[in-house]
């Protein structure tokens, strides 16, 4: 009893505490967007398309450290430039495929990328596929 009691007030401790993360989802295609690390600023979940690009909307455009696709099979590719924009860099102006195993997802800051982002398009993982680039 007095065992269950503890790890209820750890649990209680633990929930009061806050997650700012907010509610998993595992959308192909969904991925949360906001202003500061750890999903807090202003945010914007949505499902989008695969295949097709999207500006972000201005109150997150330059200004996005959380970038997190769901957990499903799928990745982004976070751009400079706006969707159609010509990219000059032979990187090609995107910070690499972001998937929900991405590590800084939550901190664009710790890459340098919470103040670059302006478009992105996402793209199934067909995994185990032999990919022709
Ligand atoms: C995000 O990363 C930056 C750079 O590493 C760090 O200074 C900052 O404390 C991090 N923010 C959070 C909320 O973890
Ligand atoms: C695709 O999924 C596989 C298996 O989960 C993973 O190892 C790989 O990194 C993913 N690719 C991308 C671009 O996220």
């Amino acid at each position: 009893m007095l065992f269950s009691a503890t790890i209820a007030g750890f649990l209680l401790a633990f929930l009061a505490q806050g997650s700012p993360v907010p509610t998993e989802h595992n959308k192909i295609g969904g991925v949360l967007i906001c202003n500061d690390p750890n999903g807090q600023g202003h945010c914007e979940y949505a499902v989008y398309e695969l295949e097709k690009c999207y500006n972000l909307p201005p109150a997150l455009v330059n200004n996005a450290a959380t970038f997190a696709p769901d957990d499903a099979p799928f990745y982004c590719y976070p751009y400079l430039t706006a969707c159609g924009g010509v990219c000059k860099s032979p990187t090609g102006c995107t910070m690499g495929a972001v998937s929900s195993d991405y590590e800084h997802k939550f901190n664009l800051t710790e890459v340098g990328w919470n103040k670059y982002i302006t478009s992105f398009d996402c793209h199934l993982n067909k995994t185990g596929d032999a990919t022709s680039q």
